[in-house]
C-alpha cells in the first residue's frame, strides 16, 4: 500500500475518471480546483471554506454518471459528446438551447431519427432539465456525504447548476441564496472548459457575457481582473496532474489514511461506477463480496484478501470512459463500439496507476477479462502471465453477470451459471477457481446471499 495516500489525494487523482465520464478533457477537475482555489485566494476566503472549496472542486462531477444513461436515452446520442457540447452552450438562452437540443440529437442517425427525438426534447424542455440537473447534483452530493465531506461541500456540489439570475436548475435559486462555493465552482468549470476551447480571450468573453446572468458579478470580476496573466494561465491551461495541486491540499484532508478508510472510498467510487450502467446497479460491490469470499477461502493472507477486494471494486472503473449508447445497447455491438468497450480495461489500469492507494490493484484489475487461453482482452494474456487474482476476479466478474438481472433476460439461477463457468472452465477460466466459487456458494448456503445483500441495498436506494 502507498502510505502517503490522504483522502485529498486520492480525490484528486480520481478525478479524470470523473472528466472521462463527463467527455471532458483529463485534467478538467484539476484545473477547476486549481482555478476555483485561486478566486478563493483573491477573496481571501478562510482556511476552512477553501478546505471545502478544494474537495467540492474536484468531485464536482461525481454525480454526473448517475444521469449518464438518461442523458443518452433523452438525445437518442453518445451522453459524453452532448454533455461537453452543453457546456458550451449558453442554454439559459432559448434559442441557442433549442439550436444546441437540434444539433445533439441523435448524432449520426437518419434524418428520421434526429427529428423524432429532437421532437421528445422540445417537448421535455426545461422539466427535462431540471430533472437531468436535479439526478447529477443529488447523487454528486450524496457522494461527498459518503466520502464523509463536509455539508457546506456537498451543499456546494448539489447547487452547482444552480445561475445568478435564477434561471438554472434544480431549484432556480438566485443570487446570494446560491452558496458562494457553488458561485465559484460553477464559474471555475466554465473558465476552463473555454481556456482550453479558445485560450484567455475566450475566457474573457464568456465570463463578460455571462456576468450577472450565470455567474455572480463579484466572483466573475476576479477572472475578469487576470487578463493580463498570460503565464498564468497557459500554466492552467498545461495542467492536467493532481500532483500540482499537492501545496493547495486542505491541511485536514492530508493525514494518511488507515486500510479500512481505504476500502470505504473504493466502495464508494464502485457505487459512482455501477450509477453509470443502471442495469448493473451494485455489479462492483456484489464481484467484490464474491472475490473476498474466495480470497479467503483461498487462505490469502489478510493484506492479499484485501488488495483483491479493492482490485475487484474498482474493476470496472474504466467504464466510466465508455459512452451509455454502447453501455446500454441492448443488442449486440457493431466492431467499433466492440472496440470502445473493449477498452474499458485499458483505461481501468490508466486510471488506478494513476492514484496513490490503488496503484498495487491496478494491474489486477485491468485483467479481469483476460482469459487463461489468450483469447481475453485488453492485452489476450496467457494462463502464464494471469496471478490467481486476475484468476479469481475474472470467475466472480463472470458469475455475477450471469445472475444478475438485466432488461432483456432474466439473471439465471446459482446452478445455470455454474453450470456455464464449468463449460468455460479449464479452458479460458481457471477450473480451480470455479471449484473454489461452488464452495464458497455451499458456505454461504447459496450465493444468492451475496446478491440478495445488493439486490436489498440496490431497493433500498431506489426507494
Ligand atoms: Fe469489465
Ligand atoms: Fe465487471
Amino acid at each position: 500500500m502507498d502510505r502517503r495516500a490522504s483522502r485529498a489525494s486520492l480525490i484528486a487523482s480520481l478525478s479524470p475518471a470523473l472528466d472521462l465520464s463527463e467527455g471532458q478533457t483529463t485534467g478538467h477537475a484539476v484545473r477547476t480546483c486549481r482555478i476555483a482555489m485561486e478566486i478563493a485566494e483573491a477573496l481571501q476566503l478562510p482556511a476552512e471554506v477553501r478546505s471545502d472549496l478544494f474537495c467540492a472542486a474536484l468531485l464536482k462531477d461525481a454525480g454526473g454518471p448517475a444521469n449518464a444513461s438518461a442523458v443518452a436515452a433523452a438525445f437518442g446520442s453518445d451522453d459524453q459528446l452532448v454533455k461537453r457540447r452543453m457546456r458550451f452552450a449558453d442554454w439559459s438562452h432559448s434559442p441557442t438551447a433549442a439550436r444546441t437540443a437540434l444539433a445533439s440529437a441523435a448524432m449520426g442517425g437518419t434524418p428520421w431519427g434526429r427529428l423524432r427525438h429532437a421532437a421528445r426534447l422540445a417537448r421535455g424542455g426545461r422539466r427535462l432539465a431540471r430533472k437531468l440537473t436535479g439526478v447529477r447534483s443529488t447523487r454528486g452530493a450524496e457522494v461527498a456525504l459518503d466520502l464523509g465531506l463536509s455539508d457546506a461541500t456537498a451543499t456546494a456540489i448539489r447547487n452547482l447548476g444552480e445561475h445568478w439570475d435564477g434561471g438554472g436548475y434544480p431549484q432556480g435559486l438566485a443570487g446570494t441564496s446560491i452558496p458562494l462555493l457553488s458561485r465559484i465552482i460553477g464559474l471555475a468549470q466554465t473558465v476552463d472548459v473555454f481556456l482550453h476551447q479558445g485560450g484567455p480571450s475566450a475566457v474573457h468573453a464568456v465570463v463578460k457575457d455571462r456576468r450577472g446572468r450565470w455567474f455572480d458579478p463579484e466572483v466573475s470580476d476576479v477572472v475578469l481582473s487576470w487578463s493580463h496573466r498570460a503565464t498564468w494561465w497557459s500554466v492552467i491551461r498545461d495542467c492536467r496532474d493532481a500532483a500540482s495541486l499537492a501545496g493547495l491540499e486542505p491541511p485536514g484532508q492530508q493525514r494518511p489514511l488507515a486500510p479500512p478508510e481505504l476500502d470505504h472510498i473504493a466502495r464508494v467510487y464502485a457505487e459512482v461506477v455501477d450509477d453509470k450502467t443502471p442495469y448493473a446497479y451494485l455489479h462492483s460491490r456484489r464481484v467484490a463480496e464474491v472475490v473476498r469470499l474466495m480470497a479467503r477461502r483461498l487462505g490469502l493472507p489478510a493484506e492479499e484478501v484485501r488488495r483483491l477486494y479493492r482490485a475487484a471494486l474498482l474493476h470496472d472503473i474504466g467504464k466510466l470512459g465508455v459512452s451509455n449508447r454502447i453501455l446500454d445497447k441492448p443488442g449486440p455491438l457493431n466492431e467499433s463500439e466492440w472496440k470502445a468497450m473493449r477498452s474499458h480495461a485499458q483505461l481501468t489500469l490508466e486510471i488506478l496507476q494513476g492514484v496513490p492507494g490503488f496503484r498495487d490493484v491496478a494491474r489486477t484489475a485491468a485483467c479481469h477479462h483476460e482469459r487463461l487461453d489468450g483469447s481475453g482482452y485488453p492485452w489476450g494474456l496467457g494462463a502464464d502471465r494471469l496471478d490467481r487474482g486476475a484468476r479469481a476476479l475474472a470467475v466472480a466478474d463472470v458469475y455475477e453477470a450471469l445472475t444478475a438481472k438485466r432488461p432483456h433476460r432474466k439473471g439465471r439461477s446459482i446452478d445455470e451459471a455454474l453450470e456455464v463457468l464449468r463449460t468455460e472452465a479449464g479452458s479460458s477460466l481457471d477450473l480451480h477457481m470455479v471449484d473454489i466459487l461452488t464452495h464458497c456458494i455451499d458456505d454461504e448456503g447459496g450465493a444468492g446471499a451475496v446478491g440478495a445483500k445488493g439486490r436489498a441495498e440496490a431497493r433500498e436506494r431506489s426507494a
